[in-house]
């Protein structure tokens, strides 16, 4: 953790109502790469450790408030506009004096590297307001930064308000601001509703800066970084951009993929060294995995560990809780689920592994269920070290097999089997000596007769 910047306030504004995604969750709470969008801007934020975080929330908003939780949550009864959300942190900020920075809850993608070089500007004495600029391919909708001879920025346009000549403008603001305590609230006091959509705008504050000679500047950042989800479309493009970064990450930290655009990470997956993920990976929240480890395709894994030189899948699944030991081996359409896998172990094809721990080395064969659930409650299945479970067994739990304990293929194991032992519940064989050749003579007579 980085050291608290004394001089720095953020204030992430997510009080809009976000109507266009068509939810009942609130948008900033829709995922991006397995993560709230506001999380990700709070990521943004925890890295340039700033002394106090706000969040402008509306009324309700209770679930993005503990999706925030080191922020101070303030509501904004009313969506009034982006200047009167951010003045609602002026109680919050009384007697701060250093930078303010404004971001969105609904950016997810914004870099803290951006976020820093804009922090840096403003900290120029003679700079009062950073806005972060950007070039996008249509300029449709955004604010217009309107620039003075001597390159500063002169006023911020928004779209609707944009006279012909203005609209012609390329230059766009992406919504990010830094902005200088000592003058903001002074600045957002002045800002009146008198435009097309009759909101205050944060950005007017630029205009009225700029009538008291204090300079803003613009920094730019990228398309990509600034782009704001406000539709299903968006946050499909959102994702795409944070899935094609986290792929890159991924490359770059030493793991193949093979067919990198098929697979999906998640914003915390951590991968080590010379891993090897085959085509259609899904990574969900919360998946270590260690060094020469193969994900082989088709495998969907979320809240594991997996220890360095195992194999999964292909078609594994493997949930929250489950931790494989070193080149221990999850084949094909295994489901572990709350799974201690240790060192070494094998469970290679069609099994469900819940509520368990299997010791090293212990070999589960083909069908094996560990029958963890009888409709009330959930309990637990031990499996010593070096045991073989036959194919088709039913462990039904609570039960504990020994360490060095085989049990007979086919078998339903209800109590607990010491160590070293055999245990098999196999109904005993009947053969009937040539009853199968009778039955088929049988078979053709009567169908002759009829
Ligand atoms: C804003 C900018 C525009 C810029 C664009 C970039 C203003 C006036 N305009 O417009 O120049 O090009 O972003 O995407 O700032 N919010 C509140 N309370 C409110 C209104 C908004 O918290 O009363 C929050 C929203 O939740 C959202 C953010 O502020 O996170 C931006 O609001 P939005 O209404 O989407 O601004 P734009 O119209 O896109
Ligand atoms: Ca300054």
């Amino acid at each position: 953790m980085a050291q608290i910047d004394k001089s720095l306030a953020a204030v992430i504004l997510a009080a809009g109502q976000g109507v266009r995604m068509r939810s009942t969750l609130p948008k900033v709470l829709h995922p991006v790469a397995g993560q709230p969008m506001i999380g990700h801007v709070l990521d943004t934020v925890r890295w340039l450790s700033p002394a106090r975080t706000i969040a402008i929330l509306a009324p309700g908003a209770d679930a993005v408030a503990a999706a925030v939780p080191e922020a101070t949550p303030i509501i904004q009864t009313e969506p009034k506009g982006t200047g009167d959300a951010v003045l609602r942190a002026k109680d919050a900020l009384a007697g701060f004096d250093g930078e303010v920075l404004i971001i969105f809850g609904d950016t997810p993608l914004a870099s803290h590297e951006t976020m820093k070089a804009m922090v840096d500007a403003c900290r120029d004495d003679e700079v009062s307001v950073v806005v972060l600029g950007f070039d996008p391919l249509s300029p449709d909708g955004y604010g217009r930064l309107v620039l003075a001879d001597d390159g500063t920025l002169a006023a911020i346009v928004e779209h609707r308000d944009a006279t012909p000549e203005q609209l012609e403008i390329g230059l766009c603001n992406s919504g990010m601001m830094v902005v200088d305590a000592k003058v903001l609230f002074d600045l957002l006091g002045q800002v009146t509703s008198d435009n097309a959509k009759g909101e205050f705008y944060l950005t007017d504050i630029i205009a009225l800066a700029k009538a008291q000679n204090l300079v803003c500047d613009v920094v730019m950042g990228d398309e990509d970084e600034v782009m704001g989800v406000n539709s299903r479309a968006d946050l499909a493009n959102a994702e795409t951009i944070a899935q094609d970064r986290l792929r890159e990450q991924a490359m770059i930290g030493g793991a193949t993929l093979i067919d990198p655009a098929t697979v999906t990470l998640s914003f915390d997956t951590v991968l080590g060294s010379d891993v090897l993920i085959e085509p259609n990976v899904i990574f969900g929240p919360g998946v270590t995995v260690g060094d020469n480890v193969t994900i082989k395709g088709f495998s969907h894994m979320e809240g594991a560990t997996i220890g360095d030189g195992a194999s999964v899948g292909p078609f594994a699944r493997l949930r929250p809780g489950t931790e494989i030991g070193k080149t221990a081996r999850v084949g094909n359409f295994v489901e572990t689920k709350n799974a201690k896998i240790a060192d070494g172990a094998k469970a290679s094809h069609l099994s469900y592994l819940g509520d368990a721990t299997i010791g090293e080395g212990a070999n589960i064969g083909a069908g094996t269920i560990t029958c963890n659930y009888d409709g009330f409650s959930k309990s637990i299945t031990e499996i010593g070290a070096g045991a073989f479970i036959g194919s088709n067994t039913a462990l039904v739990a609570p039960v504990r097999v020994g360490a060095g304990a085989v049990i007979g293929a086919g078998s339903v194991i209800t109590n607990d089997v010491q160590d070293d032992a055999l245990a098999l519940t196999r109904v005993p064989k009947k053969e009937i000596e040539s009853w199968a050749g009778k039955r088929r003579e049988n078979m053709a007579k009567s169908k002759k007769e009829t």
